[in-house]
């Protein structure tokens, strides 16, 4: 309407440098999205490897765009311009916004954010793209809880719209309106829900997901017909093939938050999710899962 303009966040804080923590299949995609719309992304891994790893899968998908005819040699050259690599968390102290995509375990993630709070400079965004923990927590491990919030991006981050930005009692009302605005200036689409366990849209997701693993273990149907059924419904893909996708490990992780923070006992993970865990059949990043690839 007349009045989309006035109402639609501005950038507060200003941002031209992003430092994305972590090396995996989120924060790869969350560099390429940076890196697409202009900005200058400082990556930050363990390893010298690893964050190489982050460089190639960038540039694989970038050649794809190129092969696709939606970017061209020059336009991948400017992408893969701005982004910097590096080993050390010193990296980040002249960023603007640090997005960390790191380790789902939460004592790694305390100390993740106190090294944030000695390094990085005064009113540098901090956000989590974290699915399971509390932004409330993440705050606490810092001197600047006002600073930090939660960019929840889903994968492939490169394609999906959505990014939950998550706020907490704390989180100052400036960085909540530059985090939306960030990104709609990336494309993106932001909704706003507050710091409970699955945010909104894993609060519903996943125990779908565990009840079609439950379908399948009554003997209702196989695995093909379910994803095959559900496809049919409009779904771009079934709840086996996205299980796969997200990761097994990461479901399992998602469904224990769920349940421990709902007490809901019908949402108890899935004994054949349990199992495929154990054995390291994590989905695509391992080559089996549910389905085999
Ligand atoms: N990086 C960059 N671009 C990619 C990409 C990637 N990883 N994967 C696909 N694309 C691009 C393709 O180049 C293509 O672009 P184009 O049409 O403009 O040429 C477009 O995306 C569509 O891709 P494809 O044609 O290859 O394949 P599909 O049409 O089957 O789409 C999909 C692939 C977008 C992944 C689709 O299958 C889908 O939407 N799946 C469901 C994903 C989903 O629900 N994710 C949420 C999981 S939950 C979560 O993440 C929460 C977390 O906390 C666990």
């Amino acid at each position: 309407g007349p009045d989309a303009a006035a109402d639609a966040p501005q950038i507060r804080r200003p941002i031209s440098t992003v430092g994305v923590v972590g090396t995996g299949t989120m924060a790869s995609g969350i560099v390429e999205v940076f890196a697409k719309s202009g900005y200058d992304v400082v990556v930050v891994g363990r390893g010298e490897e690893k964050v190489q790893g982050v460089l190639d899968r960038i540039t694989k998908s970038l050649d794809k765009a190129v092969a696709r005819g939606k970017l061209d040699e020059d336009g991948k050259a400017a992408v893969l311009a701005r982004l910097t690599g590096a080993t050390e968390r010193e990296a980040l102290a002249d960023v603007d916004l640090v997005v960390e995509a790191i380790a789902e375990d939460l004592d790694i993630k305390l100390q993740l954010f106190a090294d944030l709070d000695r390094i990085c400079k005064p009113g540098a965004i901090l956000a989590t793209t974290t699915s399971s923990l509390s932004i409330a927590q993440c705050a606490g491990a810092t001197s600047r809880p006002a600073d930090v919030i939660g960019m929840h991006f889903f994968n492939p981050a490169p394609v999906m719209k959505l990014v939950e930005v998550v706020t907490t009692e704390q989180t100052a009302e400036d960085v909540d309106e530059t985090v939306r605005a960030l990104c709609f200036a990336t494309g993106k689409h932001p909704v706003s829900c507050g710091d409970r366990a699955g945010f909104i849209v894993n609060a519903l997701l996943f125990p779908y997901l565990n009840d079609a693993i439950r379908l399948h273990e009554a003997e209702g149907a196989s695995l093909e017909e379910i994803d095959d059924a559900m496809k049919a419904t409009g779904l771009p893909m079934g709840p086996f093939e996205l299980l796969d996708v997200v990761g097994n490990d990461v479901s399992l992780a998602i469904q224990q938050t769920l349940v421990g923070a709902f007490g809901h006992e019908g949402w108890t993970p899935a004994p054949t999710l349990e199992k495929l865990v154990a054995d390291g059949k994590l989905g695509r990043k391992t080559k089996e899962g549910f389905h085999s690839y």
